[in-house]
């Protein structure tokens, strides 16, 4: 391709336009950024523009580099925050290092690769119910009746929201995660009307109704304290205080958004993209434990259900060539990331036996790694292989319908039928 029309495909990739991720990710557009600017500078349809990183080399170096690439002026909003609406929002995942190290200590317990092997009789338990109800039907929505169902169910437990409020906590995060979907969210984020809650996370009134429900159940483990997260967040104390309350129910949120929208999308994408590839259904049948380990990177390598996320550049620096300047957004694509030639030998193809896979699904190195990833690696495969026996005769009975969002990488509705 010439240095004209180069320029030409690069001028008309809008990553900032949630509607292209409508149908399908927009694989093309990545592979053309890695090819011919890899750190590239975005213009934003309401925003300042940002700088686009697509290539594995530098995703990774961008996550470890927390002080050049800060998150402490949002990390998952591409959003230009105010300081107000900053102040108001921010998170563990909005805060660098000192204080963020702190806070990750508060809630890290329940989340190491040897607390996340204590529950897998919990979460094969879970899945085990959840597939049994499911399957009652020959034909359902596998997002709503498995994979929306598992993930939260180990997050109340491990919270301890009681069963009946799963509902409440699902509804509530998918209008706040999908909060560029019409069908999703009532106050979407690109309308006018978010503009009264931009002080609130995800500019969504949701937030108010899950703080709400934060404080009603940290009143009720205040009066009866109980071995659950919400109970060490209570007696918790950072820089020798006590969280103050409004902290107390941000962190609820981000741990009810995180840790349950993207593992229901590794889980959804996963199983459409076995009945989009059969023949590896048999590498699942012959696997052992080593084999099912690597399966699940490469599921995750595959379904990347996060595309980005933000950060801010502290001072000028350079970048793969590109010039970024303090103040500048930087926006890391794990997406792009995932599908890079030179980390991975033919990207494209799911290969369940890839080794090495050095994916960038829960970020790579640097303070932010995913705090759930052992967590979300034992549902998937736990999953999966309570699924397993009924997975040759699973096929699709409609259309898949993706979110519309360029950040969550997920699926709305994955009819299915079971043959
Ligand atoms: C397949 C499922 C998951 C994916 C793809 C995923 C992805 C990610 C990514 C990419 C980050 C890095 C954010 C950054 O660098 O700014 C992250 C952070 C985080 N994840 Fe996950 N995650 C998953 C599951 C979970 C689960 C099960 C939990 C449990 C609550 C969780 C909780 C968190 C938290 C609290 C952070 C912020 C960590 C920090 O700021 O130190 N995630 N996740």
């Amino acid at each position: 391709m010439n240095q004209a029309a180069a320029t030409e495909e690069l001028s008309s990739i809008d990553l900032s336009d949630n509607d292209a991720f409508v149908d399908r990710v927009p694989f093309e557009w990545f592979d053309a950024l890695r090819r011919a600017d890899p750190v590239h500078w975005q213009p934003e349809r309401r925003g300042r523009g940002f700088w686009a990183v697509t290539s594995h080399a530098d995703v990774v170096a961008v996550g470890q580099d927390w002080a050049t690439f800060s998150s402490q002026t949002g990390a998952s909003a591409l959003e230009d925050l105010a300081p107000d609406a900053l102040a108001a929002r921010r998170s563990m995942i909005d805060t660098d290092p000192p204080a963020h190290t702190e806070l990750r200590q508060l809630v890290s317990a329940p989340f190491t690769f040897r607390s996340a092997r204590d529950y897998e009789g919990l979460v094969q338990e879970i899945s085990r119910q959840v597939l049994s109800s499911a399957l009652v039907r020959s034909r359902f929505d596998f997002v709503e009746h498995v994979a929306a169902a598992v993930p939260i169910k180990v997050l109340c437990r491990l919270l301890g929201v009681p069963e009946e409020d799963e509902g409440l906590l699902i509804a509530l995060g998918d209008q706040m995660i999908a909060n560029t979907d019409p069908d999703l969210a009532s106050v979407l984020l690109d309308g006018g009307q978010s503009e009264q809650y931009r002080l609130l996370p995800f500019r969504s009134p949701a937030a108010l109704e899950m703080f709400d429900y934060s404080r009603r159940l940290c009143e009720a483990r205040r009066r009866r304290p109980r071995p659950d997260l919400m109970t060490a967040l209570l007696r918790g104390t950072v820089g020798g205080q006590p969280l103050p309350p409004r902290e107390i129910d941000i962190m609820f949120l981000l741990l009810v958004v995180a840790g349950n929208e993207t593992t229901r999308q590794a889980i959804a994408l996963s199983v459409q993209a076995l009945l989009d590839h059969p023949d590896q259904i048999a590498v699942l049948e012959d696997a052992d434990d080593r084999g099912w380990r690597l399966a699940v990177e490469e599921l995750l390598r595959w379904t990347t259900p996060l595309h980005h996320f933000r950060r801010t550049a502290t001072r000028d620096v350079e970048l793969n060539g590109s010039k970024i300047a303090a103040g500048d957004k930087v926006v890391v694509w794990y997406t792009s990331a995932n599908r890079d030639e030179r980390a991975f030998p033919d990207p494209y193809r799911l290969d369940l036996r890839r080794s090495p896979n050095p994916h960038t699904t829960f970020g790579r190195g640097g303070p932010h790694r995913c705090l759930g990833e052992h967590l979300a690696r034992l549902e998937l495969r736990v999953l999966m292989r309570e699924l397993l026996p009924v997975l040759p005769r699973l096929e699709p009975s409609g259309r898949p319908v993706r979110i519309r969002s360029n950040f969550t990488n997920g699926l709305k509705r994955l009819p299915v039928q079971v043959r």
